[in-house]
């Protein structure tokens, strides 16, 4: 029995959140990748971090009140299906084992719901997120206000519900902390295999083989996102996903790769020479990018603002453009003008948690959100300079970014991926090991 109690705490935690009305939440929907194949299946956020449901056709529907209710609509058994396709628990059992107050076939879904919403004030749904979804429950409240002669009344009230979903999924509970350390533990482990085969001559591919083979050997189901596997210039390009080309003898190796476990994301970045020894530029901007990063993870504690670790990180990466002579001027001139945007053009990074770019506000009114422990985020700052006739060759298709996991704590913060070798001492000494044995093959 899957244990759920973490999952019913947070349905009551909404159900007082509403007050009122009724929620409609439906897991995702399953995509035809082509002709009859589909994507692996992968549930709503929302959804599976009120359920733990991780079935395909399946609704919850939340009615607060007096009588709070949690319902689940789901797909019924079918021994022919689950010959083919596997498993399915059915309402009766899910019901018990994920400890709904009631449990219903999927098929029932328009009939019970036309019931559940009469009379009640107010909808949450998450609005906009699937046409489809919007088009039918907006069309069971009309039928619902077709009864209005009955003494029925439809809600008159709509909300997203993703307005009260984000600030709870933001805040990051012990079990969702636990289960992202090992998201992160398992992603290190991926990363150090990633550099211990690397050498030149080896393709992009070969070496996200190793990162996902590490993923699904320890069971993660899937990367959070698709790696990022970029040699030399391809870490220019920040979404590069090619993953095709060789890794060339000088070059940088840029890998931005993590796994999903159980609906929780690890989201790691480390750059790395493929010959194993960083070149003199290299190793400049390297070491500006993670003295960057330190001042960022510095910045990270309960009671900073949200922009607090990118604008450190900013102006250490200011006056190291100005030191490399790839930016002119003063340090405050060139984050006035913005002169480093050209090297340097995202943020320093974003909320994570089931989904890697995870839901929850930046700002609240018109000010950076303050951190609070258990917020987790990435600190993931980068520079990346492209040929040009005004920058030294020497520096050409430099493109370096560090990113590491941090949960705020109440001291401070906990850096999730700190083992995943980042000086450039710690890069090297590995490397050097495995570099040179690849070579003596
Ligand atoms: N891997 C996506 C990101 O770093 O934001
Ligand atoms: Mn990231
Ligand atoms: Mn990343």
């Amino acid at each position: 029995m899957p244990d759920t109690t973490m999952h019913k705490q947070r349905r009551d935690r909404l159900l007082q959140k509403m007050q009122r009305g009724i929620a409609i939440i439906p897991t995702a929907p399953e995509a035809v990748r082509n002709g009859d194949a589909h994507y692996p299946y992968r549930y709503d956020s929302h959804f599976y971090y009120l359920t733990g449901f991780d079935e395909p056709e399946a609704v919850l529907v939340l009615v607060a009140g007096t009588k709070p209710q949690s319902v689940l609509f789901c797909r019924e058994k079918n021994m022919e299906r689950e010959i083919w396709d596997g498993h399915r628990h059915g309402p009766d059992a899910a019901k018990e084992a994920f400890g709904f107050d009631a449990a219903f076939p999927i098929a029932q879904l328009d009939d019970k719901l036309a019931g559940l919403m009469g009379n009640q004030p107010a909808l949450f749904h998450p609005l906009g997120a699937h046409a489809v979804w919007d088009d039918r429950i907006l069309a069971l409240r009309a039928r619902v206000q077709a009864q209005a002669r009955s003494g029925i009344t439809a809600p008159n009230e709509i909300h997203d519900v993703r307005m009260l979903l984000d600030e709870m999924r933001l805040i990051k509970d012990s079990e969702e902390l636990s289960t992202m350390r090992r998201a992160a533990a398992i992603s290190t482990v991926a990363h150090i295999r990633a550099m211990r085969a690397t050498h030149p001559g080896r393709m992009e591919y070969e070496i996200e083989a190793e990162l996902l083979h590490e993923f699904r050997r320890n069971g993660a189901p899937a990367p959070a996102y698709t790696p990022i596997v970029a040699g030399g210039a391809n870490a220019c390009v920040l979404h590069y996903v090619g993953n095709n080309a060789v890794l060339k003898d000088g070059d940088l190796l840029l890998i931005d790769a993590g796994c999903e476990v159980d609906g929780y994301a690890a989201d790691i970045t480390r750059t790395f020479p493929v010959n194993g020894k960083f070149s003199a530029a290299q190793k400049d901007v390297y070491e500006m990018v993670l003295a960057a990063q330190a001042a960022a993870i510095a910045a990270v504690r309960p009671g900073a603002h949200w922009n607090e670790p990118h604008d450190a990180a900013l102006r250490v990466i200011a006056q190291g453009l100005i030191d490399l002579k790839l930016c002119s001027g003063s340090m405050d001139a060139v984050l006035e003008g913005e002169g480093y945007k050209r090297f340097y053009m995202h943020r320093t990074g974003h909320w994570l948690g089931m989904d890697v770019h995870d839901v929850g506000a930046y700002k609240l009114e018109d000010n950076w959100r303050v951190l609070q422990p258990g917020m987790t985020l990435t600190v993931e700052p980068g520079c990346y300079i492209r040929p040009a006739e005004d920058v030294p060759q020497a520096f050409w298709n430099i493109g370096i970014r560090i990113e590491d996991d941090v949960a705020i704590t109440a001291e401070g913060c906990e850096v999730l991926t700190e083992d995943a070798p980042k000086t450039v001492g710690a890069i090297e000494e590995l490397m050097d090991q495995f570099v040179a044995a690849a070579y003596s093959k």
